[in-house]
C-alpha cells in the first residue's frame, strides 16, 4: 500500500528496530507479530469493556451514538463533546507556535485526532502540523483510516498503549482520552506517555474519578472493575503526574470524570512561570 505524507513522516519518529507495515490507507501497524506475547499480553483487556472495544458495530456508531453518551457520567453541566474538544486544544496548547507533532493515544476511531489536526491547522503559524493516533483495535483504526480525509496531516497507528513505538522526547503534546480507564496498566500507559513527550511538552488527559464519601466511591468502584472499568482516587492520576516531572498540573473533575493537564519538565530543565 503506498504510503501518504503523514504516515511517512510518522515513520521517521519510530524507535530504531520497531517494524512497521501499511496494512490501510494512512496506518501503519506496529503490532508484535509473534503471537505467543500478543496472547501472553493482549493490548485490549479481556474485560467486557475492553472487547467491546474490538466489536467492528461499535466503531462505526461510536463518535455519533456512543461518545455523546458519556456527557451522562459528567453530572449536570457537564461539558459537551465539543466543549472536551475544546479542553483538549487548550491544554494541549495547540495554539502556540512550538507544537507540531501531537500523538492521541487510545484514538477510537479518530474522533478527537481529526479535531486535533484541524485545530493545528487553523493555527497558521504551527509548521508541518502532525497528529498520530494510535489504537489496539483494528475495528476503531479501520473507521479512522475510512473517516479521516487529510493524507498530509493525520497519520494511525495500531499498536498497543503500553508500548509506545516511539523515540523518547519524540513529540510536542500528548493526548488521552476516555482511555485509561479501561486500558490494562493505566500507569505504564502513563509513563510511556511521558517518555515520548520532549521536554515542555503538554499532556491532557481525560478519564474517570471517584466521587462521593469514601464507601460510596469504594462500592462505585467496585461495581465498574467487573466490566473491567477502573476508577482512579481523585490524586490517583495527578500525583503520578508530578512525580514523574509533569509540572503546572491542573485537574478540573465534572461528575465522575476527570481533565487532567500539565507541563512535562524534566532532569532539572524549567518550564518558564508564564507557562499556563
Ligand atoms: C472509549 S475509546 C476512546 C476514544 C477517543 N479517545 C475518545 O475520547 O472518544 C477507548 C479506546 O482505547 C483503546 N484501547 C484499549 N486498550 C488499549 C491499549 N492497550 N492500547 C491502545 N489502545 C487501547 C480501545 O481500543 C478504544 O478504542
Amino acid at each position: 500500500m503506498a504510503e501518504t505524507p503523514a504516515v511517512r513522516r510518522t515513520r521517521e519518529l519510530l524507535r530504531t528496530g520497531v517494524d512497521a507495515s501499511s496494512p490501510m490507507r494512512g496506518v501503519l501497524d506496529v503490532r508484535v507479530t509473534d503471537s505467543t506475547a500478543r496472547q501472553a499480553s493482549p493490548a485490549s483487556a479481556s474485560s467486557v469493556a475492553g472487547r467491546l472495544m474490538t466489536f467492528s458495530p461499535l466503531a462505526a456508531v461510536y463518535e455519533r451514538a456512543w461518545r455523546p453518551l458519556f456527557r451522562l457520567w459528567m453530572g449536570a453541566g457537564g461539558p459537551s463533546v465539543e466543549e472536551q474538544r475544546a479542553y483538549a486544544v487548550r491544554d494541549l496548547g495547540l495554539v502556540s507556535p512550538d507544537v507540531s507533532v501531537v500523538l492521541d493515544v487510545a484514538c477510537g476511531p479518530g474522533n478527537f485526532s481529526r479535531s486535533l489536526a484541524d485545530a493545528l491547522l487553523t493555527a497558521a503559524h504551527v509548521s508541518e502540523p502532525l497528529v498520530i493516533g494510535l489504537d489496539a483495535s483494528e475495528p476503531m483504526i479501520a473507521r479512522a483510516s475510512a473517516d479521516t480525509d487529510d493524507d498530509e496531516h493525520v497519520a494511525y497507528l495500531l499498536g498497543d498503549a503500553r508500548e509506545l513505538p516511539f523515540e523518547d522526547d519524540a513529540v510536542d503534546a500528548v493526548c488521552c482520552y476516555a482511555a485509561l480507564y479501561l486500558v490494562p496498566e493505566p500507569y505504564r500507559v502513563l509513563d510511556e506517555m511521558i517518555r515520548v513527550l520532549r521536554p515542555g511538552g503538554r499532556i491532557a488527559l481525560m478519564t474517570t474519578v471517584r466521587r462521593g464519601p469514601q464507601p460510596v466511591g469504594a462500592v462505585t468502584a467496585a461495581a465498574a472493575s467487573t466490566v473491567g472499568l477502573e476508577m482512579f482516587r481523585r490524586d490517583d492520576i495527578t500525583d503520578v503526574l508530578r512525580e514523574r516531572g509533569v509540572e503546572h498540573v491542573e485537574q478540573r473533575i465534572h461528575g465522575a470524570a476527570q481533565f487532567v493537564t500539565g507541563r512535562l519538565c524534566r532532569s532539572g530543565q524549567d518550564v518558564p512561570v508564564s507557562a499556563p
